[in-house]
């Protein structure tokens, strides 16, 4: 099991990236933010857990998120390449992950810091539109659909994230800075860490990460 980080505050390209390079790499993309949308919509007891969190832009608590991980990584295939978006976010995920890496023969191949100016990312996230049916993603100046409000895949409606209205999106930046930066130091110090300029054009940013992770 080969892993890649993408390490990023809210609005980086983490999901956009690891879409765009997923097939090329034959990666799979787990984003545990997609997987805890699933289980909100779901009903499960991780959903109903996650969801007063998710709302107000807090991290869901380690133990819930680590619990997801573990039996998402038990189904997991031993001489796959994971991309992974929005895990870990704590040092303590962090060592869940590393542990339960060892325990798998695996190893993080490379952590890919998508590094954007907070201006930038506000704007991305009050632009994005997600589409309802098949998930694709939009922002309404950087990346229009061709139809206002209309999927260009799939002809879905686009509907706007729930966490992303300013004052969620504010918040989750300060999170992200007193939470989950910490772990820029701990990836750099294990000399498994690259930093790539996000706040450049998504497919020129997909290439330039495509590039870095196909030497890791
Ligand atoms: P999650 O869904 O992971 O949200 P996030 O981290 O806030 O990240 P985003 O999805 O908002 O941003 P992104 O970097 O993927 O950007 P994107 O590519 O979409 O998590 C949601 C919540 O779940 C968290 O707040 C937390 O409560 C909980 N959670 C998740 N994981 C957790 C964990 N491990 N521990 C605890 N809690 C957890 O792009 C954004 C927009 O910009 C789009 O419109 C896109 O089209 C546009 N765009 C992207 N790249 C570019 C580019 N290069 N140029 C121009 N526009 C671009």
């Amino acid at each position: 099991m080969k892993i890649i980080v993408l390490l990023g505050a809210p609005g980086s390209g983490k999901g956009t990236t690891a879409e765009k390079i997923r097939d090329r790499l034959n990666a799979v993309h787990l984003s545990t933010g997609d997987m805890l949308r699933a289980a909100v919509k779901a009903g499960t007891p991780t959903g109903k857990t996650a969801d007063g969190y998710m709302k107000k832009g807090e991290l869901v608590p380690d133990d819930v998120m680590v619990r997801l991980m573990e039996d998402r990584m038990e189904q997991g295939d031993a001489n796959a390449l994971y991309l992974l978006d929005g895990f870990p976010r704590t040092i303590a995920q962090a060592e869940l992950l590393e542990q339960s890496l060892v325990a798998r023969n695996g190893r993080i191949a490379r952590v890919v810091f998508l590094d954007a100016p907070r201006d930038v990312l506000i704007d991305r996230l009050t632009g994005r539109r997600i589409c309802r049916s098949c998930g694709m993603n939009f922002h309404v100046r950087n990346i229009p659909p061709k139809r206002e409000g209309v999927c260009d895949a799939c002809g879905g409606e686009l509907y706007q994230r729930p966490d992303d209205n300013r004052e969620t999106i504010e918040n989750r930046l300060d999170v992200y800075e007193r939470q989950t930066s910490d772990l820029i130091a701990r990836y750099t110090d294990l000399g498994l860490l690259t930093r790539v300029d996000s706040a450049q054009g998504a497919e020129a940013l997909a290439e330039q990460v495509a590039n870095i992770v196909g030497q890791g």
